[in-house]
């Protein structure tokens, strides 16, 4: 197995603030103290890859496997960029939201019916024309709005070059960083996900940064969807990478089939693992399997910022697994219910396969409301197996069943 020889990675060196116009620290809502169950998760320290020792690196790449085998699902620290200046980025992102004008929500309102999420969601539901209240805003950059500032509200113009480097960093020194771990758990060259499945254009490649924030849960949305925020679902593409919030919703389905609260460590990065990556492995790397819950009684009342890096393979992918790696040659693939069962049983039976745009693209375009009470319901999207609630739904004829 390769052992890393490279220079350190260099920490993240964010653009001067000087000059620009002042804007509030990030309110930090303090952490609950409520007694909920957190998933235990194993922290990946990312600085040990630059270790000299081989044993220390080599114990890293094992923890990573580990992780993803019990946890599926990464909690990283000392990645490189410090706790100051992350939250740089949610004071960026709580001015945005705080002070995006009327015109700009109208102007640069989204249109998920392209299959892309690029621009600004308004709190009610995932699609352009309003649905029910969700209480969840956003506003998502892609690589259109990267390419053109007039893409993105005239309130963060002075700091969009923070933005585009904040991204950038991300991307190609911390996802590039967590895609060698993962290349070295298939016992694969440094470089092989970064160069056959990631894509690199622009601060996201094909994927995207969200600025979103989660209003407090009203009533009326919380009678429609039971305290669900979001659904239970898997990512589509390759990692996403976002930073541990106090706000405590986010919840993790464990191998035991519960699900549980992701505890709050400042500056800690949370990575999910997406459906590309189950697939290239063999399924030896799970999705994640995640969704927004309301938080805990003393959090109720806090808005919940949360900044994601969605980060997506090659568009026109034929997503398939590395048979390359030794891992998938010794141990064969892991087949459990999951995206890779269903892109197997697809494959056996000689269909075609969607590509990761068509897939990404095609589950964009037909979201549906947590606030959806005709088909969040058993006998329309919803089955009970052993007692327990899934939805069930069909994209590309390739059946999608997720904990509820
Ligand atoms: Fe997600």
């Amino acid at each position: 197995m390769p052992i890393a020889t490279s220079s350190p990675a260099a920490p993240f060196q964010p653009p001067s603030t000087q000059g620009k116009p002042e804007i509030p620290e990030w309110d930090i809502p303090p952490a609950t103290q409520a007694d909920v169950e957190f998933a235990e998760l194993h922290t990946i320290d990312l600085s040990l890859m630059d270790s000299e020792d081989p044993k220390v690196v080599d114990d890293l790449v094992q923890m990573v496997k580990k992780a993803i085998k019990e946890d599926g699902f990464l909690y990283v620290k000392n990645y490189g960029i410090s706790v100051e200046q992350l939250h740089r980025q949610f004071a960026i992102a709580q001015y945005n939201h705080r002070n995006i004008s009327e015109e700009d929500q109208e102007r640069l309102l989204w249109h998920p019916e392209t299959g892309v999420y690029s621009g600004y969601k308004r709190p009610y539901g995932w699609k352009r024309e309003k649905q029910a209240l969700d209480g969840i805003k956003h506003f998502n950059f892609y690589k259109p709005e990267f390419d053109d500032i007039n893409r993105i509200p005239n309130c963060i113009h002075p700091f969009f070059d923070e933005i585009t480097a904040f991204c950038n960093y991300m991307s190609k020194s911390v996802n590039r960083r967590l895609l060698t771990l993962l290349s070295r758990v298939l016992e694969l060259d440094d470089d092989f996900i970064w160069r056959t499945a990631q894509s690199k254009e622009g601060p996201t490649g094909e994927g995207y940064f969200r600025h979103a924030l989660f209003q407090p849960l009203a009533s009326e949305t919380k009678e429609l969807s039971k305290g669900l925020r979001m659904h239970g679902h898997c990512d589509f593409g390759m990692l996403t990478l976002l930073f541990s919030v106090p706000v405590s919703s986010l919840q993790l389905w464990g191998n035991d089939e519960k699900w549980r609260y992701v505890k709050y460590e400042p500056g800690a990065l949370v990575v999910n693992l997406g459906e590309t990556l189950e697939i290239l492995s063999g399924g030896h790397f799970k999705a994640t399997r995640h969704r927004v819950f309301e938080p805990p009684e003393d959090q109720r009342t806090f808005e919940r910022l949360s900044l994601v890096i969605f980060q997506s393979s090659i568009g026109d992918l034929m997503m398939q697994p590395a048979m390359e790696s030794p891992l998938i040659q010794r141990e064969g693939f892991v087949n459990y219910q999951g995206c890779f069962k269903e892109y197997k049983r697809f494959r056996d039976a000689g269909m075609p396969v969607p590509t990761n745009r068509q897939w990404r693209e095609g589950q964009i375009k037909d979201g549906r409301e947590v606030t959806d009470v005709v088909n969040n319901q058993v006998g329309k999207d919803r089955v009970e197996i052993n007692g327990k609630l899934f939805s069930k739904r069909e994209f590309f004829g390739m059946t999608v069943l997720l904990p509820v």
